[in-house]
């Protein structure tokens, strides 16, 4: 069989149902955590089949409530609580983008770093902004090593991300264990 490329793998890895049910490891939150707030709550759009988001906020000590099931497009601006943290199934990556700036609340989205251009979702970064936490090592959602594309936060309404902002940060590599630490703020995530 003929090598895919890398754009030809993302591609048909955001239009199948292998690709919907990429579960994010347990450390892989922990980039995210010092962008985040402590003292507040967070909606897990998609926990409804794995909770690893869950079980990672829950290692580290910040607050997130699952989608138990709920069928994240009928949620309303009061249900996701202080903003949406979420790995949603690829295939409806631009719908569920819509449906976060619908909602008007905190919103980051973990997805393959090529979701960034893309015709509908494109125009929706132009009107609304997008920001970024890029991930360097890729993450192996599959355990089965040779993660064929790399990952990004997508963050909007955060006041730690100022609009159209990107960083970058190095994420666990795979196979890294990765101890319990007190994370307080940004600087104190660069130290590890
Ligand atoms: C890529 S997986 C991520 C699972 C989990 N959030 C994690 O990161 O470990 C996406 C999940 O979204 C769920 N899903 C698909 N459509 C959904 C919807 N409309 N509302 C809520 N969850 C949905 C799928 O069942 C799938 O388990």
């Amino acid at each position: 069989m003929a090598k895919k490329t890398y754009t030809e793998l993302v591609s048909s890895l955001g239009r199948n149902a292998e690709s919907d049910e990429c579960y994010t490891p347990v450390d892989q939150v922990l980039p995210l955590l010092p962008y985040l707030n402590k003292d507040k709550t967070y909606y897990e759009a998609t926990s409804g089949i794995s909770s690893n988001i869950l079980d990672g906020f829950t290692k580290w000590g910040y607050s997130i409530v699952g989608s138990n099931g709920r069928d994240f497009f009928t949620c309303e601006h009061n249900d996701v609580y202080d903003g949406i943290i979420t790995n949603p199934p690829y295939s409806l990556k631009d719908k569920f983008f819509r449906h976060c700036y619908d909602l008007g609340k905190p919103f980051a989205l973990l997805l393959p770093v090529a979701s960034f251009q893309g015709g509908a979702r494109g125009k929706m970064f132009m009107e609304y902004g997008m920001s970024a936490l890029v991930y360097n090592n890729r993450v192996d959602f599959t355990g089965k090593g040779n993660p064929t594309f790399g990952n990004a936060w997508f963050m909007w309404g955060f006041d730690t991300m100022p609009p159209n902002t990107i960083h970058w940060v190095d994420n666990p590599k795979i196979g890294e264990k990765i101890e319990f630490r007190e994370i307080t703020t940004v600087d104190t995530l660069f130290d590890m």
